[in-house]
């Protein structure tokens, strides 16, 4: 089976240093008078051999009885004066003689057939010892390359060609394995980029206010005053960003306990303490909240609802709506919230639940928000073993519902008519439905 990409320098380079690493091991194993490593390969091989032996024994055995059988024990009369299967009296002696004979040969086989046993059966262990260690050549170039994987080769691949058989199932595993431990290592890198942009930028601009306002001549109590607040301002969203980034850390880590909670109940707290903020913004709230039993953490799940409703307040237009419901549908503790708003794209909706991503901009705070809010939502949905479907509304704004598992239910049962895209890696099925 021959290999590219990482084989050529894993498989080649380090299955060879691998092959010599454990020979020597085996000789220096042996020298010390202990038995040699207990390989696969050297399982193999001992297994062919006995395989060969045994067989080969058998039908040397087989072979023996056979010209035993059919070598005559006495000389027969074929033609002649004598009758049929009597000899003449001069002829007993060549009878005996005959027999010793034929008892010489029988022997003489047996003990020249055993030596070509012994022989075929120390080439056959041989041929055995190659052929293993070509078949699990593919094995000591995974080996090779897992032993060899870091962070800096995460790009490698073994690419193993040849038959489709076990081995390169196995090889293949092992790339799509790579492919994914490379992605999660991307989006953490990417991650950590983001989160220094994103803290930098009010560190800076408090900064320049500070500056600014130090350097001003004509400064006075009054503008050192001005200034102090918006640096304060500045210092404030440092710290929603920090809290928001210490909240997505301490979520991902996953639950130490559930109690009971109700998404019902917590969404109508949520919603009352959002009442002044939706009057502001000239949003109504309107609100269905039946008893949406379920398990987890009261104050990430208070969390979820916080940060949907803030988001259907926040991203809204004047005029517009938030409608919040709590229910239970299809064995699921169900709490969705929509609202109107401006048109959002429905390719985008899959890509606002990750850190820092925003509608029609990559990074940078939009209206003070961390850009973390949906990253927590997914975040507190996969910890509590929770779906996560959003859609695009037809007519603007957007629809998420977070389907938790209900207080009593014990297998998840899939939402009709939904679309689930693929797992986002941490458990939850983030998906959107056709707006
Ligand atoms: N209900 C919504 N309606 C329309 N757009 C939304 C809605 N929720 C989120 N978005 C869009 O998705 C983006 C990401 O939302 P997210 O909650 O993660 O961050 P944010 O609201 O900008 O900041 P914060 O972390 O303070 O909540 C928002 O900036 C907004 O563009
Ligand atoms: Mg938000």
């Amino acid at each position: 089976m021959a290999g590219s990409g990482r084989a050529g320098t894993a498989g080649g380079a380090g299955g060879a240093g691998q092959v010599g690493r454990a020979g020597r091991a085996g000789w220096v194993s042996r020298a010390a008078g202990r038995l040699p490593r207990r390989t696969i390969r050297l399982r193999l091989t001992l297994l062919y051999g006995v395989l060969f032996l045994v067989s080969g024994a058998a039908l040397l055995a087989l072979t023996n009885l056979l010209v035993a059988t059919n070598l005559p024990m006495q000389l027969r009369v074929i033609s002649g004066s004598a009758a049929p299967g009597q000899l003449p009296p001069s002829m007993s002696a060549l009878q005996t003689q005959a027999g010793q004979q034929r008892g010489v040969a029988l022997g003489d086989l047996q003990v020249q057939s055993g030596i070509a046993l012994a022989i075929m059966t120390v080439l056959s262990i041989g041929l055995g010892w190659v052929v293993a260690g070509r078949v699990l050549r593919p094995l000591r170039t995974i080996t090779a390359a897992a032993q060899h994987t870091s962070a800096s080769n995460l790009h490698e691949r073994l690419a193993l060609t040849g038959p489709d058989d076990e081995l390169k199932e196995l090889a293949d595993t092992f790339d799509a394995f790579l492919a994914r431990l490379e992605g999660a290592f991307d989006a953490q890198r990417q991650f950590v980029a983001n989160a220094s942009h994103e803290l930098r930028t009010p560190l800076a601009r408090q900064r320049t206010l500070i500056e600014v306002a130090l350097a001003d001549p004509q400064r006075s109590v009054a503008s050192l005053h001005a200034a102090c607040g918006r640096a304060l301002a500045a210092s404030e969203q440092q710290e929603r960003l920090i809290d928001a980034l210490l909240t997505l850390a301490h979520t991902q880590r996953g639950l130490r306990a559930r109690v009971p909670i109700d998404l019902g109940a917590i969404t109508r707290e949520v919603l009352q303490a959002r009442r002044d903020d939706a009057e502001r913004a000239g949003v109504t709230l309107r609100e269905d909240l039946g008893a949406a039993p379920s398990a987890g953490d009261p104050r990430l799940a208070e969390r979820l609802a916080a940060n949907l409703v803030g988001n259907a307040i926040r991203h809204n237009v004047p005029g517009g709506w938030v409608r919040a419901s709590t229910q239970i549908s299809a064995g699921r503790a169900v709490l969705t919230v929509a609202n109107s708003g401006p048109a959002v794209p429905p390719e985008q909706v899959t890509r606002l639940f990750e850190p820092f991503q925003r509608l029609g901009e990559n990074r940078v705070g939009s209206e003070g928000g961390t850009g973390l809010g949906l990253s927590i939502v997914k975040a507190v949905a996969a910890a509590h073993d929770a779906w996560v479907h959003a859609r695009a509304m037809p007519g603007g704004g957007l629809e998420v519902r977070v389907h938790f598992p209900a207080a009593a239910a014990t297998a998840a049962v899939p939402v009709a008519g939904s679309r689930m895209l693929p797992g986002s890696g941490d458990g939850v099925q983030a998906g959107h439905l056709a707006g």
